[in-house]
């Protein structure tokens, strides 16, 4: 198909309106973001003070030198100590469980196109809902927020495993516990108090609301202004190759990409400039570690259908975004995949790979403890037989080479700058914790 290839190359310079190709987007595609509040996110972003025993930060499990993410199937939360691989498990508060899923990156949440939140969606841009974004059961928003991402950055602060800690531990994970989540001394009210009894948190909100006590809603409008500054990513071969430098990319990278927009149909769930529909589909991962309660034995996690409650969301998870995919292994939303090879060739015959998976793809933090119930799940037939019957995409021949040129493709989604972020990591925090 060399001709035919050749050929669909040069659309996107000769401005064709049916370019199979997206256009690389601006900052205009992007929510504004103040500076002094990017300032304030990303003290808050790098600080454990947000955590119930102060002892994880939002960047532990999103840190810009593991691509925004942790390098773990699925990360350990509070309770474990270091970074990535490194994390370990001290005997005194030792984590009950894995984090069910997978921690995902965080690149160019800021563009607006970005109304869905998690791998399961339950954080999404909605009318109905108040203040406009729906919110998990119980955890209604307080005030309006400026986007789902905003929303999105309350709800780690309260989960137990990620970062509240667990009840008899302290106040914020005893009010979780007794779902006393909003109003005066809720769990986000505690969180807020803290905060308010540091100057320098206390002073920034005031100088930035004019003169208002801190708000949870303020943290979360803080964490996403920095979030959506520092990690928008758009300087990879495949934007400058968009917007016109024709040797942005090789030749082999070219042909990946005319495939990935044609022939191998990638291009129908990752669609437009970052890869996504940003909708749900079943592709069959074999599922592992605790779960999400869901199936028989809990240890089986039915994605959107979670959410819906409706039967043909089974196992459907948010398509993710590829920008940057080089940099956030391992992949889908249980970690699955260490390599992108891997990953890929697992689209091409799902049920395939779901039934001859091999465990040691996996990337778990070894813990005794937690060790003997990751893999419960693939050794019971009914359930991988359930995840098998909701794959929703079929098998697809692709030639060696076909392949080796899409992971080349995949390549050319890196921006080069992304590892070095544009702030990066702070070398202190208000609070005066360590910065990891
Ligand atoms: C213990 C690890 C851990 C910590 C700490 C953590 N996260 Fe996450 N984060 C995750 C996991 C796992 C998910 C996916 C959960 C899901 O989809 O059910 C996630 C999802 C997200 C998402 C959604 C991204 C998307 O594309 O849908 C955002 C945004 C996010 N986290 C920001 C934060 C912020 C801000 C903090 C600090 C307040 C934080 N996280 C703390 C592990 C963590
Ligand atoms: C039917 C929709 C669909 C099609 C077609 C599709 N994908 Fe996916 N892809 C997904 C979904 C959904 C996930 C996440 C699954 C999960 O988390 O369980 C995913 C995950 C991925 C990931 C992992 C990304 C990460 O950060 O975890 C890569 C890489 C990927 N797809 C590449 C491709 C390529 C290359 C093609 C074409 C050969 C393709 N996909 C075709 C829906 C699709």
């Amino acid at each position: 198909m060399g001709k035919f290839l050749s050929l669909l190359a040069l659309l996107p310079t000769m401005g064709l309106a049916q370019s199979p190709f997206p256009e690389s987007p601006t900052p205009a595609d992007f929510h504004e973001t103040d500076a002094e509040w990017v300032t304030l996110g990303r003290q808050l972003f790098f600080d454990p003070v947000l955590a119930g025993n102060n002892n994880i930060a939002c960047a532990t499990c999103h840190h810009p030198s593991l691509g925004t993410a942790d390098a773990m199937s699925l990360s350990l939360g509070e309770g474990a100590q270091g970074l990535g691989q490194e994390r370990t498990v001290a005997a005194r508060n030792a984590p009950k469980q894995r984090i069910p899923r997978n921690a995902p990156a965080l690149w160019n949440l800021g563009a607006k196109e970005f109304v869905v939140m998690f791998h399961d969606g339950r954080v999404e841009v909605d009318e109905t809902s108040r203040h406009g974004i729906a919110m998990p059961n119980n955890r209604p928003l307080e005030r309006p927020m400026p986007s789902a991402l905003a929303a999105q950055t309350l709800l780690p602060m309260l989960s137990g495993d990620e970062m509240a800690g667990h009840p008899g531990e302290n106040p914020i994970a005893d009010a979780v516990a007794k779902e006393q989540i909003t109003g005066k001394g809720g769990a986000w009210d505690l969180i807020a108090e803290e905060l308010r009894a540091i100057p320098d948190y206390a002073d920034q909100v005031a100088w930035l609301t004019g003169g208002e006590d801190i708000h949870i809603s303020h943290v979360g409008q803080a964490l996403s202004a920095f979030i959506g500054f520092e990690f928008r990513s758009l300087e990879s071969p495949f934007d400058r190759y968009l917007r016109g430098e024709s040797d942005a990319m090789t030749a082999q990278q070219l042909e990946g990409m005319t495939l990935f927009y044609g022939e191998a149909r990638c291009s129908y769930c990752h669609s437009g400039p970052f890869q996504t529909d940003h909708g749900f589909h079943a592709i069959g991962l074999p599922q592992f570690g605790p779960g999400k309660d869901d199936g028989a034995y809990g240890y089986a996690d039915h994605g959107r259908a979670r959410v819906t409650g409706n039967d043909a969301d089974l196992y459907r998870f948010r398509t993710p975004s590829l920008r940057n995919v080089t940099l956030t292994a391992p992949y889908g939303h249980n970690g699955a995949y260490a390599s992108l090879e891997a990953i890929v060739r697992h689209h091409l015959d799902p049920i395939a790979a779901l039934t001859t998976y091999d465990p040691s793809n996996a990337k778990l933090a070894e813990v005794a403890t937690l060790t003997k119930a990751d893999f419960k799940l693939l050794k019971d037939s009914l359930e991988v037989l359930e995840i098998a019957a909701a794959v929703e995409l079929a098998p697809i021949a692709l030639t060696e080479g076909d392949i080796n040129a899409i992971v080349a493709f995949l390549t050319a989604l890196t921006d080069p700058n992304a590892k070095t972020g544009r702030l990066g990591v702070p070398e202190r925090v208000p609070s005066g914790l360590r910065v990891e």
